[in-house]
């Protein structure tokens, strides 16, 4: 498997407990800004990267799997010195903090499952993907910023803030988006991974969400020993930056609760 170098942000006192945070399709680390302030704030170490194909990382070759990306990532931490971590996940990222733990679940501290689920695509979502991946490769990010934009955000949301979020998406590099929408396609069933999952836990969802709906985080609520889901509302998928307070808040409770 080719490995790529992930640019990433790393910030916080070295001594702390890292908080690693991988974004969503197809954003970028700013999509934790909030977060990422809170938990320094608190005095959490925080790494933020880029993941293949998306914001400023290299794009690889082939479907960007979740196990490429887990692999990026942990060389990432590797090189960062960094051996046990929180991790959290938002959607795609969630899709990869499960294989993180299935490839390192050792040097997981704890899980933030934020806006994810943990079931794979149905045959048909699996052909949406390759069929929208082959469009992105001929028109560029359109055809998913105008699939997705739509039902990140609920229409109540700060126009600004609309246009943040498209500009983000609309810069991510067309081979790049195409590669996650094929490693997505492809991404296993992480359902049987939840119940090993012994580490503190927490689970958040816009009350929103059409992308992954609140049956899906109480579904892996139920299914993680003590876990512990939010639900937040006034938000759609993308509760970092909708409802920014009630995710970091939910999120320094949950980082302040590992023991590293
Ligand atoms: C994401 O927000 O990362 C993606 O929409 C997840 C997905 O398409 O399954």
């Amino acid at each position: 498997m080719d490995l790529l170098d992930l640019p990433h942000l790393d910030v916080g006192p070295r001594d702390a407990m890292p908080v690693v945070l991988l974004h969503g399709f197809p954003l970028d680390h700013a999509m934790w800004a909030p977060q990422k302030e809170a938990l320094q704030r608190a005095g959490f170490r925080v790494i933020a990267p880029d993941l293949r194909g998306q914001g400023k990382a290299p794009v690889g070759h082939g479907p960007a799997t979740m196990q490429a990306q887990a692999a990026d990532a942990l060389r990432m931490l590797d090189r960062a010195g960094v051996r046990r971590f929180a991790l959290a996940g938002f959607s795609m990222g969630g899709y990869v903090a499960f294989e993180v733990l299935r490839q390192a679940p050792g040097r997981v501290a704890g899980l933030a499952l934020v806006d994810t689920r943990a079931e794979p695509d149905s045959p048909e979502a699996r052909q949406g993907r390759y069929q929208t991946a082959a469009r992105v490769r001929k028109e560029g990010p359109g055809p998913v910023v105008e699939g997705m934009l739509p039902r990140l955000l609920t229409s109540a949301a700060d126009p600004a803030l609309r246009a943040q979020v498209e500009r983000t998406m609309r810069a991510t590099p067309p081979e790049g988006m195409a590669q996650a929408l094929e490693g997505m396609g492809e991404r296993p069933d992480s359902r049987s991974t939840l119940a090993a999952i012994r580490v503190p836990t927490l689970i958040v969802v816009g009350e929103q969400d059409a992308i992954t709906p609140t049956e899906a985080a109480k579904a892996m609520a139920d299914a993680i020993p003590g876990a512990k889901l939010v639900v937040v509302p006034g938000a759609a998928h993308l509760t970092t930056l909708e409802r920014p307070d009630a995710v970091s808040d939910a999120m320094v409770a949950w980082a302040r609760s590992i023991k590293p």
